[in-house]
């Protein structure tokens, strides 16, 4: 029998100073497939890993309150995925720029949230087309770049 080998590429884009690159949106089927539950599972997955990962000095330090942050953060991901405008509804525009203002986020803070996000979106190989869960890590992949404000 023969097994084709997975096609996903979970590797990190090099940040460039002074280069955002153009970002595409997740496709829309990694919503439709794997529902908002699951959507809401995974970012409270990332959230629990951000939460004892080296960047946790960003983050809420109580714990209910990271919980709240990760669906907060579900609302946004649902959004961009295609589906209801909860982020919008309960925060307003993202104007994500200036939302990370506030937080002193370096390349190498970059790296560990790319990472801990990674272990959030392992359980979900299989449960979407690879292709799906492809454009999700891109998505973030390039977009996380943006979110840089501090140098290393
Ligand atoms: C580059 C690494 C990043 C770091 C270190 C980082 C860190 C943070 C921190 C410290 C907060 C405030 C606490 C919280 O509400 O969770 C936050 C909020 C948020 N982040 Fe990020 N972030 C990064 C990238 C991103 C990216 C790429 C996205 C979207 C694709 C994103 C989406 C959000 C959202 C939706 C919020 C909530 C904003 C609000 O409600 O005011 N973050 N982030």
């Amino acid at each position: 029998m023969h097994f084709s080998a997975s096609s996903l590429n979970f590797s990190i884009l090099p940040y460039q100073e002074g280069y955002n690159p153009p970002v595409t949106k997740p496709n829309p089927a990694f919503l439709t497939e794997i529902g908002e539950e699951g959507i809401r599972a995974l970012l409270d997955r990332f959230y629990m890993g951000l939460f004892e990962s080296p960047i946790k000095h960003l983050f809420p330090k109580d714990k209910e309150e990271m919980k709240q942050a990760g669906q907060t953060s579900a609302d946004f991901f649902i959004q961009i995925c295609g589906g209801t405008p909860y982020f919008n509804q309960n925060r307003g525009a993202p104007q994500m720029g200036r939302r990370h203002a506030p937080f002193a986020i370096t390349p190498e803070a970059r790296l560990h949230w790319l990472v801990t996000f990674e272990e959030g979106l392992q359980p979900l190989i299989g449960k979407t087309g690879d292709e799906n869960l492809q454009s999700f890590w891109d998505y973030i992949n390039v977009f996380s770049i943006w979110m840089v404000n501090t140098k290393g």
